[in-house]
């Protein structure tokens, strides 16, 4: 038997789920892996908040150097939020050859070079199954089981978040404001829903889960973003007559001399693997050289399931007398700034002979044929609603189409992406 101390930076939704698994389970870990796992310190801002969680006082504390600078301490599993300070914290416990297990996108994401090359300079390990899908092992799945394919697309349904409130807006056709704040009023969305609703949560997941997939770094300042903010509820009852399903998905694709990375509502097509997957669950779908297609999907979220995926990573940092370290390309291949897609476009236009031949004219002078349109009878303003899905496209033509339209003629309403 081996004994591994452990110190836990934060103590709340994610280290109180991983407390609660390590005590009511740790002794089957240790029996499966020979590993047992003693949580000497955990850091919190107040101790006296902490009396219910049956953690005695000697472990709590409100000094980072008992942890990071406690010899005794080998991993230390950071679950403080936000970017600082548990990025420094990270590299410090690095630089002291401590390994770390992280359930932090955003502090990862945004110092994902300098904590690699710490860990690298000291042989400790860095480990953050936890960051991206919750308990869905998709970090490991690409860096192990996976390793021997090109992967060439990711698409992931990473926030539980979006994907719950665009759930209930199909189902019920509810509208987004109304169906956010019964979100929030049942916990299932921040008071601040801006990292959620915005997309930024979707795309730290995508730089780091990206990097790995494609072996070059995807910085999160380079993934293209939209929330689902602007989405409406008649948005997705036209994409439902014409057979589709709105979501939110991280898109990563590998077109062998850039990588796409982008995060923004997707129309999919109602049978695909990523439409059925409703509620707060995650899902990931990749497509492999070898293994052609995979979805993994579960938890993304949630004290229980995330523990679940830090203590396996706490495991393999206890098991591995090396630590793996991803291989990414010297010379990142650059992201992408126009891809190709087919588009959905709501406009209202002027109920008047001439006015569909000028809009399919100026879309057609960009290159941008059309699969589908529909039109929805004359408001009694006069104004009519189009809608077209076109054949694949160039996003920036696309939107240099649309810029071009004359607003007295047709308003463009909104512009959703669909993959197929
Ligand atoms: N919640 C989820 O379902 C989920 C899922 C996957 C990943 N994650 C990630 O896990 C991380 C933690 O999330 P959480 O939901 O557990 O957050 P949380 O409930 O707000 O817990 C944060 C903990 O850190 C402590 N803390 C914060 N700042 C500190 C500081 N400067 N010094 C000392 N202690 C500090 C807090 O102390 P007090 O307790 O004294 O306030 C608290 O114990 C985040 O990076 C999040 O993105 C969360």
């Amino acid at each position: 038997m081996k004994e591994v101390v452990l110190g836990l930076l934060g103590l709340g939704n994610i280290g109180g789920g991983v407390w609660d698994l390590v005590r009511e389970f740790g002794g089957e870990v240790e029996k499966r892996t020979g590993v047992k796992l003693r949580i000497k310190k955990a850091l919190v801002l107040d101790v006296k908040i902490h009396g219910g969680k049956e953690v005695p006082d000697e472990v709590l504390t409100t000094d980072k150097n008992d942890i990071l600078e406690d010899p005794e301490i080998q991993i230390v599993c950071e679950f403080l939020g936000g970017e600082q300070p548990a990025a420094s914290m990270m590299l410090r416990a690095l630089e002291n050859g401590k390994s770390v297990v992280t359930a932090n996108k955003m502090a990862l994401s945004l110092h994902f070079d300098e904590l690699r090359a710490m860990a690298g300079k000291t042989g400790a390990g860095l480990y953050y199954e936890a960051s991206v899908g919750g308990a869905i092992p998709i970090i490991n799945a690409i860096q192990s089981p996976l390793i021997a394919n090109h992967i060439e697309q990711m698409m992931g349904i990473v926030n539980g978040t979006t994907n719950y409130i665009l759930t209930r807006m199909t189902a019920e056709g509810a509208e987004y404001e109304d169906v956010l704040k019964d979100a929030q009023r049942l916990g299932l969305a921040e008071p601040d829903p801006t990292a959620d609703v915005e997309g930024y949560d979707a795309a730290y997941k995508l730089s780091i889960a990206g990097s790995l997939a494609f072996h070059s770094r995807v910085k999160v300042e380079n993934v293209y973003r939209e929330g689902i903010t602007k989405v409406s509820a008649e948005d997705i009852a036209f994409g439902r007559e014409m057979g589709y399903v709105l979501k939110l998905l991280a898109i990563g694709k590998d077109n062998g001399d850039s990588i796409e990375a982008r995060v923004h509502p997707v129309f999919l097509p109602a049978d695909h693997p990523l439409a059925r997957v409703d509620g707060s669950l995650n899902a990931v779908y990749l497509y492999g050289h070898s293994f052609k297609d995979m979805m993994l999907e579960g938890r993304g979220a949630g004290d229980a399931p995330t523990a679940s995926a830090i203590v396996g990573d706490i495991i393999q940092a206890a098991q591995n007398a090396a630590h793996p370290m991803p291989y990414l390309r010297e010379d990142p291949l650059p992201v992408a700034d126009d891809w190709h897609s087919k588009y959905f476009i709501r406009m209202k236009a002027k109920d008047a002979p001439g006015v569909l031949a000028e809009v399919t004219g100026l879309l057609g002078g960009e290159g941008i044929s059309i699969s589908t349109m529909m039109q929805k009878g004359a408001a009694p303003d006069g104004k009519a609603t189009l809608i077209f899905i076109t054949h694949e496209a160039s996003e920036k033509a696309v939107q240099r189409a649309l810029k071009s339209m004359n607003p007295e003629i047709c308003v463009v309403e909104n512009v959703i992406r669909v993959e197929e």
